[in-house]
């Protein structure tokens, strides 16, 4: 993997094992983020395989893109097979299914990358200060300013309580509220602020996390509908498996592999629930029965790895699997 890399990609041993990449093979990588996993799977597909990256981040999409052709023909990369898609991957099947590309892999490793969060003008966090922006894809037409400066209060609290799974959620929309009728809220330490005095964290060992995390969870997750994305993408999946059994054109091939990871029970759930429907049709075969989680060795290296949960199935391309 090239050096330069400061986003470590989570579970990438487990990634690798489970996707079981083999040469010439077809890889679509839905959030390519920095490259990390891809590059890693370029290795082992190698020059007569197909990698296809997608991000909605632009920045992270020609990173990526740098980092994977580099792994696959370092001598001259322009000559790799990498496909680089800018977009939501709630529509990069249909994209696939136009340039007719079929997948032996799909991974998802959904949330955000280091670049994202560490970047103060990105405002997904709360440690730095910066405008209240979230928006992984910067050409998106709403930020969270706007969400925090123009919902009505109930929604407000609708969307901290579910997406941030936030019990104070009405509080902290009251104080949003308040404030906002002062002047609008701007920036993410000062809705940090707001938080911490609308919300009654006692100080102690069960207070490890700031009292803003949920909050900016589900503004970010709102700004960039994100569980709206993930379930089209799933969708997809099934779409996809009846179009191969059918003959018609789709974008997963008979036996692909399809691993998702997750950060949050929000993300985790609608996989799990998908999945274990689309095993019961018949339609994929479960190639992970229980989330695979990260081993100690890798938390002590990467803490993000300590939230993140993986679950991978197979495409069964006809009904008796
Ligand atoms: C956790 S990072 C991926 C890291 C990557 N696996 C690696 O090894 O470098 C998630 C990436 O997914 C992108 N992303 C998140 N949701 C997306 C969506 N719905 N469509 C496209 N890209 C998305 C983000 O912009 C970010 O770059």
């Amino acid at each position: 993997m090239p050096e330069s890399f400061s986003h470590i990609p989570v579970l990438p041993n487990e990634v690798v094992e489970l996707l079981d990449p083999q040469p010439g093979e077809v890889y679509i990588d839905c959030t390519a983020g920095l490259g990390g996993h891809a590059a890693m799977i370029a290795q082992k597909v190698g020059p007569a395989g197909t990698i296809v990256l997608n991000d909605m981040d632009e920045g992270n999409l020609e990173r990526a893109e740098a980092a994977v052709r580099d792994q696959m023909a370092p001598q001259s990369p322009e000559s790799a097979n990498v496909v680089a898609i800018r977009g939501n991957f709630a529509q990069l099947p249909q994209e696939l299914v136009k340039r007719g590309i079929l997948a032996d892999m799909v991974l998802a490793d959904l949330g955000f990358a280091s670049t994202q969060v560490d970047d103060p003008e990105r405002g997904l966090s709360f440690r730095h200060s910066g405008p209240l922006d979230m928006r992984m894809d910067r050409s998106a037409p709403v930020d969270a300013a706007e969400l925090v400066n123009t919902l009505p209060e109930k929604e407000i609290g609708d969307l901290i309580k579910h997406f941030g799974e936030e019990r104070h959620g009405r509080r902290i929309a009251r104080k949003i509220v308040e404030a906002r009728e002062l002047a609008p809220i701007e920036t993410t330490d000062q809705l940090a602020d707001l938080i911490r005095s609308a919300v009654p964290y006692s100080k102690g060992p069960r207070s490890s996390i700031h009292p803003a995390t949920r909050t900016f969870q589900a503004l970010r997750i709102a700004v960039n509908d994100e569980l709206g994305s993930l379930q089209l993408l799933l969708r997809s999946v099934g779409i996809g498996v009846k179009k191969l059994r059918s003959g018609e054109q789709g974008w997963l091939s008979d036996g692909a592999r399809i691993a998702m990871i997750a950060f949050h029970s929000l993300e985790d759930r609608p996989v799990k629930q998908s999945f274990a429907r689309m095993n019961e049709e018949g339609l994929v075969e479960l190639v992970t029965r229980k989330p695979v989680g990260a081993q100690d060795d890798e938390i002590g290296n990467n803490p993000r790895s300590r939230s993140a949960k993986m679950r991978v199935c197979r495409v069964l391309g006809s009904a008796a699997g």
